[in-house]
């Protein structure tokens, strides 16, 4: 089977390099890729929001499966453009991919399919806005509707905060805004691959969204991210898939507009139960680094059921009961405009940490065999080990082996974890269990 994977960030090497490990995958091309798939993945540089242009690719290179990473190619409509053509895509159609692209059209499906998930209201007045922040009261949670790259969202006790970015977000043609309950309690990031009917969950991970350490500082993409989660409830996955992810899917194929491609959910373990903060319409990343990381199963094989819609014929996925840890390096001033162009030491060096290797996202071929920084999440540095402890260690020695000008990372991914500093705040929860009850083959 050959496999075109649309993106350029360390989600798709992720995505590239579990695929390449499928005995039934032959060759995979990216588009446009990064040079860390260059390694593995023949590159094009194809435009990948240019539906037409990448259905053209997948005829070309004859493709039998095309994967889309990034939620813009989606939303542009090139999961539409490909299956159009005939070719099975894993990625939901521009309709489908709303769960993600308009925060209350996730609200309206969450209503209909009866999802656990806070208070929220549509606002498209400064009215309206200052009614439902007095409301819900502190901490104000204001989202733009449409999609912001993560950086819509603002969460604060600050009142006139609260407001200033509500009344920037109306100010836009067409803008809306849905103020939020506030829901408190530990997140967790759930993937559910879907075919339209049916759903396979994988395993949870949680994900570090602040720059600094401590989560301090502002939203950015997602600064690292681990798996499992020795302090998730038991039943967790089943939980979620029984009330959220197969509720959500029928409800979609029922609307006429089947979700095909990974359900994102991405949730608060509150003192009331899990509740569902967000959805997204792709895989997240960092987490698919660590989820992939510890997946055993073909991944090929796997993706190209759920888009020809045959998940429920196949077997039970087999997990490492390893823990995985990855580490995001970014450009200074990131998550504002990042510098680029310097130079990045030490790639090589990473292969002499056990289990430790380096995913590519904002890099470039630089002068004379370098690589350079090209964004502003430059590597995603991942590592493996018996228990979070040892990941954590082994991505840290791994970290320090690279470097370029003025980058930043956190030092503090999974530490709670590794101190038992995270609980699920549900009183009437079951004890933990070391896969949130992932309904999975343990294999070492
Ligand atoms: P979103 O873009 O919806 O994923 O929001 C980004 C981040 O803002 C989430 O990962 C949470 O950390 C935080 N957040 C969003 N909605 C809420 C909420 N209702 N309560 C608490 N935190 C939230
Ligand atoms: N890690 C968060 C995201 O992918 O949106």
């Amino acid at each position: 089977m050959k496999v075109l994977v649309i993106g350029s960030g360390a989600r798709e090497h992720a995505l590239v390099t579990a695929l390449s490990a499928d005995p039934q995958v032959d060759a995979v091309i990216a588009a446009p890729g990064n040079p860390g798939m260059a390694t593995t993945a023949r590159c094009e540089p194809v435009d990948p929001l240019d539906p037409a242009a990448v259905t053209d690719l997948a005829r070309q290179h004859s493709v039998d499966l095309v994967v889309v990473g990034p939620e813009g190619p989606l939303v542009a409509g090139v999961a539409d453009a490909v299956r159009e053509a005939g070719i099975p895509c894993y990625g939901p159609s521009a309709q489908a991919a709303r769960l993600e692209g308009s925060k209350a059209f996730a609200k309206e499906v969450m209503a209909a399919a009866e999802c656990p998930t806070g208070m929220g209201r549509l606002c498209t007045t400064m009215a309206e806005v200052a009614d439902a922040l007095d409301a819900f009261g502190a901490p104000h949670v204001v989202k733009d509707d449409g999609l912001a790259a993560g950086k819509g969202v603002v969460v604060t006790d600050d009142r006139a905060e609260a407001l200033a970015h509500a009344e920037q977000c109306l100010a836009k043609d067409g803008g809306a805004v849905v103020i939020e309950e506030f829901l408190d309690g530990p997140e967790v990031s759930l993937f559910v691959l879907c075919d339209g009917t049916d759903v396979v969950p994988l395993v949870p991970a949680q994900d570090f969204k602040r720059v600094g350490d401590g989560d301090t500082g502002p939203n950015t993409g997602g600064m690292g991210a681990y798996s499992p989660l020795p302090w998730a409830p038991e039943g967790l996955v089943d939980d979620l898939v029984a009330r959220v992810a197969q509720p959500v899917v029928t409800e979609m194929a029922r609307r006429g507009t089947p979700f095909i491609g990974t359900l994102y959910i991405g949730l608060a373990l509150t003192s009331r139960g899990p509740k569902v903060i967000e959805f997204n319409a792709r895989f997240g990343d960092p987490e698919t680094q660590v989820v992939l990381a510890r997946l055993r199963s073909p991944l090929g094989q796997l993706l190209y059921a759920a888009a020809t819609g045959s998940l429920a014929d196949q077997p039970e996925l087999r997990w490492s009961e390893q823990a995985a840890v990855t580490v995001v390096m970014a450009a200074e001033n990131y998550p504002g405009t990042p510098r680029s162009g310097d130079v990045i030491d030490g790639l090589a060096d990473v292969g002499e940490v056990p289990t430790a290797y380096v995913l590519h996202a904002g890099t470039a071929d630089g002068p004379d065999g370098t690589v350079v920084s090209a964004g502003g999440r430059v590597l995603s540095v991942v590592a493996l080990g018996a228990d979070l402890e040892q990941a954590r260690e082994r991505v840290y020695a791994a970290v320090e082996r690279v470097s370029f000008a003025d980058c930043h990372a956190r030092s503090d991914i999974a530490l709670k974890a590794v101190r038992g500093e995270i609980a699920d705040p549900n009183p009437s929860a079951r004890p933990p269990h070391p896969e949130a009850g992932a309904a999975a083959t343990m294999e070492a």
